[in-house]
């Protein structure tokens, strides 16, 4: 755990500069605008310890799979989004002397990302070995307006002594991905070009054969006059710079501004790649930083205008969750169904950028509520678009007629996931898939959605799950064996609870489903009959197996059992676990987990969670009160289901304990991982645990239900959410409830259990304690 993040509402701070902070650093103050982003690398060349990372979204390569033994069934290549050439870069040498920052002396350091307004600021002061004292101050961004568009201004003013600068301008694409198998390099170069103050770089990725076009162009000015630079061109495989040698007085300033255009051949044309890239540059060039800068903080004020969750009393609370709504927003813009959001973003290698079910089971809600249902439903339009592969990856595996087996990670449908105990049995991100298809369409009510796309989805679930389970004769019962359930600190167990909740669960609301089709469209509904060679008899199975499959319980402790033989288990609680043991996975061999009774993540309260409404309060308790406290909570996306289910209990101060840390796991660094990139995917479950935890939101029969409590450190916390094209304003403060109807249309909701008809823009207000 670290503490050196100053809090603030609006911006994350970083005061003095110690380099052993630099790549958690990076990785906290990184930036994206949903097509590209990057580490908070410095712009100037920086020789200490540092993870240099630049992405572009769906641009990816297969990397060729290193397992120590191999199995038949897994994936040959593991897509990874590759670190992408670097925009940002200018070498600086003053009199001669590199300005390195893990060289120079450095003071004054401080580092500011502007939340409110889209944007990263450093500024320093550097002592050469010279005696050259040089000021510095860099702004730059990802531009959201122009998603293929980023921006940077660099000033250097010298405090001492006349000086003068080589800067170099340039693009680098001779990267590599830290994370590379072979350490291959995954970019081959196109083509390069020159153009007047800047230039152009085309990089190919190999095997899938992408390109991506990086042009720069750059000004300068010295004390506000534009300088016309005799620039000269320098060239390598893979890289192009523009340098030129300045002479600076004493208290002047150089300011250099470098505009970049990334465009990919998703996007684009190959062929038009590069004039495309001119092009924008142009205009970008027209507009100018400053307007590029305004244009950012306008469209950053209407995106925190919907999505803005505002908490009095709490500084570090409001920094926190502030933090956590950015990263998302940086990382997932919803524009591009083709697009998803990887667990670190674009903030580090590590899960390689693709897609995990933390999409479905813990961004979706957030995107739901704080975006145009458009951008939801493109998240489960990529699963659609990636079935073929689902079928194709379930055939792998054994099976047949139409089972669809989605990939545990992944970036185009295919699998690459290389570790049997997840690749082969971590089943149950089929659930979360359709899942999300039930929890979008009760949260919006576009049951167009099941009829165009959903249904066959459901369909191929379903028809997995009905031939992956077995018939046991000894239990009279079905069973699914050897399977990982959400808790990674297990494999290969039998009847893991979640998974058998949520197999029955596909099952049956995918039956539900083909019923409503039926009766809303009979037309589509044979047509999808015809596509799938689905006949309703294999209905009959499946409900067979609803009826009869097996959940292991304790009766004694009155909770549902993790697995077939968790009570076998030595039964130690966490708060005996010495902290000089924690993190386990870290301080444990693999064989200790595995045999002990402590649990990674969310498991049966995964499914409790998911299905709340099945269970009485006392099962809840039960449940709560048992795996609570035997989880470790050592994988991120944790805490947020144990403190939805805590506040539901009516334990808000444990409520309030895991929210802060999940909001603010890597601002204070608190499982020692964020140097390898954010939390991104689990940055929706602090969300999650303000909206659903703190305020009780539900869904339930087409209406927004509400229970609120506040913390007892803060003096209010308002958010808005987009519900059915209406959006209303939640307010809590210590005494009162306020719902703010901020559409022409009357809506309903049900505020702590009793129903309220909010008028068009009217509002509500009653007393927090209490009925009303
Ligand atoms: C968790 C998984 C999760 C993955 C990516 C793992 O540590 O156990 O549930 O999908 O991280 O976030």
């Amino acid at each position: 755990m670290k503490d050196y993040i100053v809090k603030d509402e609006w911006n994350i701070i970083e005061e003095g500069f110690d380099p052993s902070l630099s790549k958690i650093s990076e990785s906290i103050f990184s930036i994206g605008n949903g097509r590209m982003g990057q580490r908070a690398n410095f712009e100037e060349k920086y020789t200490g310890d540092m993870l240099q990372g630049s992405y572009v979204a769906g641009i990816y390569h297969p990397d060729k799979t290193r397992v120590g033994w191999w199995k038949n069934g897994y994936p040959e290549f593991s897509d990874k989004v590759i670190n992408a050439a670097n925009w940002i870069g200018l070498n600086i040498e003053v009199n001669g002397e590199l300005l390195d920052l893990n060289v120079v002396k450095v003071s004054e350091f401080r580092r500011v990302l502007n939340m409110q307004e889209g944007y990263l600021k450093r500024s320093f002061t550097a002592e050469f070995d010279s005696g050259a004292l040089i000021q510095v101050n860099a702004t730059r961004f990802c531009s959201i307006v122009d998603d293929e568009v980023g921006a940077l201004r660099y000033e250097i003013r010298p405090l001492n002594n006349n000086i003068v600068v080589k800067l170099g301008v340039y693009i680098d694409g001779d990267v590599r991905n830290e994370d590379a198998n072979y350490d291959e390099r995954f970019w081959k170069e196109v083509a390069k070009k020159d153009i007047k103050s800047g230039a152009v770089l085309t990089l190919e990725t190999k095997r899938t054969a992408f390109w991506v076009t990086t042009a720069m162009q750059y000004e300068i000015y010295i004390d506000e006059q534009q300088a016309e630079l005799n620039e000269q061109l320098i060239e390598r495989e893979k890289f192009i710079s523009k340098e030129s040698n300045v002479k600076l007085e004493k208290g002047q300033s150089l300011v250099i501004y470098k505009y970049a255009a990334n465009l990919s051949s998703e996007n684009h044309p190959k062929e038009l790649l590069e004039s495309n890239a001119i092009k924008i540059l142009e205009s970008v060039f027209k507009k100018g930083f400053k307007h590029l800068k305004y244009e950012q903080s306008e469209a950053w004020a209407n995106k925190w205008k919907e999505s803005d969750i505002l908490i009095e009393g709490d500084v570090a609370a409001q920094q926190a969750i502030r933090f956590n709504i950015f990263q998302l927003y940086q990382t997932y813009t919803g524009e591009d169904a083709r697009l998803n959001i990887g667990p670190k973003g674009f903030t580090g290698e590590k899960y390689g950028g693709v897609t995990y079910w933390d999409t479905e089971a813990y961004c979706l809600p957030f995107y739901l509520a704080t975006a145009d249902q458009q951008v939801a439903r493109n998240l489960l339009i990529y699963r659609y678009k990636h079935l073929e592969k689902a079928y194709e990856n379930a055939q792998a595996l054994g099976f047949s007629n139409g089972a669809a087996l989605y990939p545990m990670v992944t970036i185009n449908g295919t699998e690459c996931h290389n570790e049997w105990e997840i690749t082969f049995e971590e089943l149950h991100r089929n659930g979360a898939i359709a899942y999300a298809i039930f929890n979008y369409v009760r949260y919006t009510g576009d049951n167009n959605y099941l009829e165009q796309y959903g249904l066959e989805v459901l369909i191929g679930i379903a028809r997995f799950w009905s031939q992956r389970v077995s018939w046991s004769d000894a239990k009279n019962q079905y069973v699914i064996l050897g399977v990982t359930g959400p808790n990674e600190y297990e494999n290969n167990v039998n009847n893991n609870w979640y998974t058998n909740t949520m197999a029955v669960w596909c099952m049956q609301y995918t039956i539900d489903t083909i019923g409503l089709v039926q009766q809303s469209n009979a037309n589509r509904y044979s047509d999808i009959s015809i596509k799938l060679n689905f006949n309703l008899e294999e209905t009959g199975k499946w409900n067979h197996i609803i009826q009869n499959m097996y959940f292991p319980e304790d009766k004694e402790h009155g909770i549902f059992l993790q697995q077939d033989g968790y009570m076998d288990k030595e039964q130690i609680l966490v708060k005996n676990l010495p902290a000089s043991e924690r993190p386990l996975n870290q301080k444990w061999s693999w064989d200790r987990i595995l045999r002990s009774c402590f649990i990674k993540q969310a498991d049966v309260l995964q499914g409790i969670y998911f299905f709340e409404e099945n269970y009485s309060e006392d099962v809840i308790r039960k449940n709560y009160d048992f795996y609570e406290a035997r989880t470790v909570h050592e994988s991120s996306l944790s805490p947020c289901v144990h403190a939805i289910l805590a506040a539901r209990l009516g334990d808000e101060k444990r409520a309030y304990e895991f929210y802060l840390r999940t909001a603010r796991l890597d601002l204070d660094d608190y499982n020692n991982d964020t140097e390898d990139g954010l939390h991104i995917t689990s940055m929706a479950g602090s969300w999650m645990t303000v909206v659903e935890g703190f305020a009780g939101m539900r869904v339930r029969d087409g209406k927004l239900h509400f229970s609120p409590f506040i913390p007892e450190k803060w003096i209010s916390y308002a958010f808005n959410i987009r519900f059915r094209n209406k959006i209303i304003r939640f307010k809590v403060t210590k005494e009162e409830v306020l719902v703010d109807n901020n559409s022409n249309e009357e809506l309903d909701i049900v505020l702590k259990g009793i129903s309220i008809k909010l008028a068009a823009k009217g509002t509500y207000k009653c007393s927090l304690i209490g009925k009303n």
